[in-house]
């Protein structure tokens, strides 16, 4: 068991508006609360044997109708990892993880299974590949907070997505096979400080979806933000100007004015799936 001052700390530090639990609580706990993405490695490499068993405890997460929907794939062929590696030149802290592993979302098993016991595979719909999407994230969270746990550090990496094309051939995966991210592993060369978020007052709604609070809400979520971890910069200040104030509503909103990934409709339709 962990203080319960230390896990309310870090969760009032993140949230600003968490009420104070004063039970016993688990240590998993703190490693959830204290969590963070990690984006600078030692050369430690990360035994086998812990990897293996960091896929197990991710894959014994939840799964949609224990359907099972979704794959780790490990690559540690040098000479893919360096490939990889070099797409990402703006992310340094790809090549210096020593382990990389991609979640897939897979609804070709079940595909496959259907088609030995010769049953009709009579789902092929959106639902079947949001099914494996959300179970592939679910693992992906899973994995993290294990391998955290054991003092680990990650990074989720959706950027595969850029380059989604290349994954699929390098790595192999067939159709209904579909990368949802890749994900860094390694020892931490430093600890990552704690991020903060929205606040529960925005995100957490009782009874009925309220957007009451909200713009208050991200208005001091934003002054927060600017204060307690500010941007290194602003982004495309040549066509945003520089901003007084720069929050994480200013950054998202930058963001997301710059298209992303515009053909993963085509991919994942390429993939086999309707979408429909
Ligand atoms: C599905 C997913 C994809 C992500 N993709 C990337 C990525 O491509 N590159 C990166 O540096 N961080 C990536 N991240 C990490 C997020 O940027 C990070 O979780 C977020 O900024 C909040 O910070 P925190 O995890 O430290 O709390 C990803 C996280 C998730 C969950």
């Amino acid at each position: 068991m962990t203080s319960p001052d230390t896990i309310h700390d870090l969760l009032q530090l993140r949230f600003d508006d968490v009420p104070e639990d004063k039970g016993e609580v688990p240590a998993l706990w703190e490693t959830i609360a204290g969590r963070q993405s990690c984006r600078s490695f030692t050369d430690k490499p990360v035994d086998p044997v812990l990897l293996q068993n960091l896929c197990a405890l991710a894959l014994s997460s939840p799964t949609k109708s224990d359907l099972q929907q979704r794959d780790i794939v490990i690559v540690d062929d040098p000479e893919k990892r360096a490939r990889i590696d070099a797409l990402f030149p703006a992310m340094p802290w790809m090549s210096s993880a020593p382990v990389f592993i991609l979640f897939c979302g897979n609804n070709r098993r079940l595909r496959q299974v259907s088609e030995a016991q010769g049953v009709p595979f009579a789902n092929d719909h959106l639902d079947a590949f949001f099914n494996a999407a959300v179970d592939a994230g679910i693992a992906l969270s899973a994995f993290s907070l294990a391998a955290e746990a054991a003092g680990l550090g990650t990074c989720s990496i959706s950027a595969v997505r850029d380059h989604i094309d290349l994954f699929d051939k390098m790595l192999e995966l067939p159709d209904w096979v579909f990368p949802i991210a890749g994900m860094v592993v390694g020892w931490p060369a430093r600890t990552p400080r704690v991020n903060i978020r929205l606040p529960l007052a925005a995100t957490v709604h009782t009874n009925r979806y309220d957007e009451n609070v909200q713009e208050t809400a991200i208005e001091a979520y934003d002054k927060r933000r600017a204060e307690l971890r500010p941007y290194g910069s602003q982004r495309d200040p040549e066509q945003f100007g520089e901003a007084p104030l720069y929050g994480w509503s200013h950054d998202k909103a930058r963001q997301y004015a710059v298209p992303q990934r515009t053909d993963f409709g085509r991919y994942v339709r390429r993939k086999g799936f309707t979408l429909e």
